[in-house]
């Protein structure tokens, strides 16, 4: 069985799904890190030499990859991947595959990115008063994508511990 995190930059995807996997007794595998192991670079770099749309190719290559596994994982997803390359459709289309929707507000968002931003190749050159915009378009573009999920979790205000207690009751 496949469990796919899915949700902006910054909605807790890899925190929370590393915790799921154990206590799920799953192998975790962030997607983000899979590609930086892979390519040998960090996501920033990949973005810095290569470009984003090599970024999106071979993040489409090695989803693809991993959802071929036959191994019970839990996956977190980039904030972009459901968004590009029929990626979406790839998996919901694979068999016994959950999928997660780890819902945040802008505000939310805003709050975590500023200070984290500077992994995050897209925000990273924002500054504070660019960033609120730029987050509330850009959400709103891809919740199209993200709302194709199985389950929507709201995540707002809610510890780490409460999430996982309310994932692993959703998945049993
Ligand atoms: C991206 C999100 C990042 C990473 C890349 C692009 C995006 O992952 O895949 O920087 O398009 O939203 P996180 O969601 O883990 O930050």
């Amino acid at each position: 069985m496949k469990i796919v995190l899915i949700g902006y930059m910054a909605s807790g995807k890899s925190t929370i799904g590393r915790i799921l996997a154990q206590k799920m007794e799953f192998s975790f595998i962030d997607l983000d890190n899979y590609i930086e192991e892979k390519e040998k670079m960090t996501v920033s770099e990949i973005f810095d030499k290569k470009g984003e749309i090599y970024f999106r190719k071979i993040e489409h290559v090695y989803l693809k990859e991993l959802m071929v596994l036959d191994k019970n994982i839990v996956l977190s997803l980039g904030g972009g991947t459901p968004c590009y390359a029929g990626n979406m459709d790839v998996i919901i289309e694979s068999k016994n595959t959950s999928t997660i929707y780890l819902k945040t507000s802008i505000a939310t968002v805003v709050k975590r990115l500023t200070n984290e931003k500077n992994q995050r190749p897209l925000v990273a050159r924002l500054k504070e008063d660019q960033l609120v915009e730029f987050v509330a378009k850009h959400l709103f573009e891809r919740s199209y994508f993200y709302n194709k999920s199985k389950y929507k979790l709201t995540v707002d205000n809610k510890n780490v511990h409460e999430i996982v207690e309310e994932l692993h009751k959703l998945l049993s």
